[in-house]
């Protein structure tokens, strides 16, 4: 048996993005056997078999999902934390009107407004703004808030209880404008913060201040139209006033691939347009030359991956996102804020280096005419950090399915 042929149980895992646990169920029933390594016994797998599995996983299916909906009148929202507005232009997509956008960063804020001059960006600190302008004037409230720990003071935790944290400032804006949906949003990591507490947390607070929080799910980009791994917790509070059910959109079954984002075909009408981007320092770049599409730094010769991996390459874990080139035939790996970044490189498929500002911004579904402001690297920060548009659109589009919902039950004679 030779290691180099086959994966660990956790690299499977994170390649097919299937838990543990559904992998070894799957060996239990023979649906995905794997084979036990000789001396520890663990479970591991050929490499072949888990590539074609791979393939057969992202068969071009023809979708059959369309969430899209059109809006019975018009919807408004108020985005905070907005950035360079991944979300707001999803919500825009789907045909809700932005009609605030807060955000703290000089240089997202002038992408909004060089993009969009007309929206209402409110730049700064949210914590110097009171949103009592706006209330019962917008349906929506939405904001990827920074996930930060609270300190508990007693059981159960209270809004006063969260002061000081931005949580408490999407709370308190959530408060101030009274809108019939609410929409928080945030990292995976979020579900496991301080081992549950902070979700629990929101979920109180929330309820405290009269929204009722649909159970908390988990949103795969990949299945809403988006190349790219990326997973996204929302939290959706309905006013407890209404008696409608919201309802996640429902996932696609096509999948988008790398090609998908930069070559021209259903995502985009043209090959990705040129632009700039960083590069790999000539180490990074003499390492990576060695890896091949979707490989990383497995592929490498031994004594290299020890060198490049340092204290990582003791430690357990697959760890696929470290010195990762991707291919054209698979979704990116998430971007992160900075493209050169150590340990979580994502090479270009076929020349050694990041994705350019550009590609950036396809794998994160931007339309191209939209401009970014700032250094190249304030560029790639405003892109990495973003929602991805097209999730972004779906999300709107389940929002609008409520909304319509809402203002038709009110026509209903009782
Ligand atoms: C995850 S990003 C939001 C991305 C955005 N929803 C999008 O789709 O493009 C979080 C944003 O919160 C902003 N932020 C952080 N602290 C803030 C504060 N105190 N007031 C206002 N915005 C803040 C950051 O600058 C960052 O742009």
């Amino acid at each position: 048996m030779v290691t180099k042929d086959y994966y660990s149980l956790n690299e499977v895992s994170e390649i097919l993005g299937k838990s543990k646990e559904t992998l070894r169920r799957w060996d239990r029933d023979g649906k995905f056997s794997a084979v036990r390594e000789p001396i520890s016994q663990y479970r591991i797998y050929k490499k072949e078999q888990v590539n074609s599995l791979l393939e057969q996983l992202s068969i071009d299916y023809e979708d059959t999902i369309d969430n899209s909906v059109t809006p019975i009148k018009e919807f408004k929202v108020l985005e905070l934390f907005a950035g360079a507005g991944g979300l707001a232009v999803g919500l825009e997509k789907a045909g809700i009107k932005c009609v605030a956008l807060n955000e703290i960063d000089k240089w997202a804020c002038q992408t909004l407004r060089e993009n969009r001059p007309h929206w209402n960006v409110l730049e700064g600190d949210i914590k110097s703004f009171n949103f009592s302008e706006y209330n019962n004037q917008v349906d929506i409230v939405t904001g990827g808030f920074p996930c930060q720990a609270f300190s508990y003071a007693g059981k159960k935790l209270g809004l006063q209880d969260a002061r000081g944290t931005l949580f408490y400032e999407f709370a308190r804006a959530v408060k101030e404008v009274n809108p019939l949906i609410c929409i928080g949003e945030n990292v995976k990591g979020l579900l496991s913060h301080e081992k549950g507490k902070t979700i629990e947390g929101m979920i109180s607070i929330l309820d405290e201040i009269g929204y009722n929080v649909v159970p908390v799910k988990v949103l795969k980009a990949i299945n809403y139209k988006v190349p790219q791994k990326r997973e996204r917790v929302i939290l959706v509070g309905v006013r407890k006033d209404i008696d409608i059910k919201y309802e996640y959109p429902k996932p696609h079954n096509k999948i988008y691939n790398l090609i998908d984002a930069l070559k021209k075909g259903e995502l985009y009408n043209c090959n990705v347009p040129k632009s700039e981007g960083s590069k790999y320092p000539e180490h990074k770049k003499a390492v990576l030359d060695l890896i091949p599409q979707k490989g990383y730094w497995r592929n490498l010769p031994l004594d290299i991956q020890k060198e490049y991996m340092g204290k990582s390459f003791y430690l357990g874990g697959g760890k696929t996102g470290i010195a990762r080139r991707i291919g054209w035939d698979e979704p990116s790996l998430t971007l992160t804020c900075s493209p050169a970044q150590k340990q979580t490189e994502r090479c270009h498929p076929e020349e050694t280096r990041p994705f350019t500002v550009r590609e950036y911004a396809r794998i994160q579904t931007f339309p191209d005419e939209w401009k970014f402001m700032g250094s190249v690297s304030q560029q790639y920060k405003q892109i990495g950090n973003a929602v991805p548009c097209n999730l972004g659109q779906e999300i709107g589009y389940s929002v609008i399915k409520f909304l319509n919902e809402y203002y038709l039950s009110l026509s209903k004679p009782k």
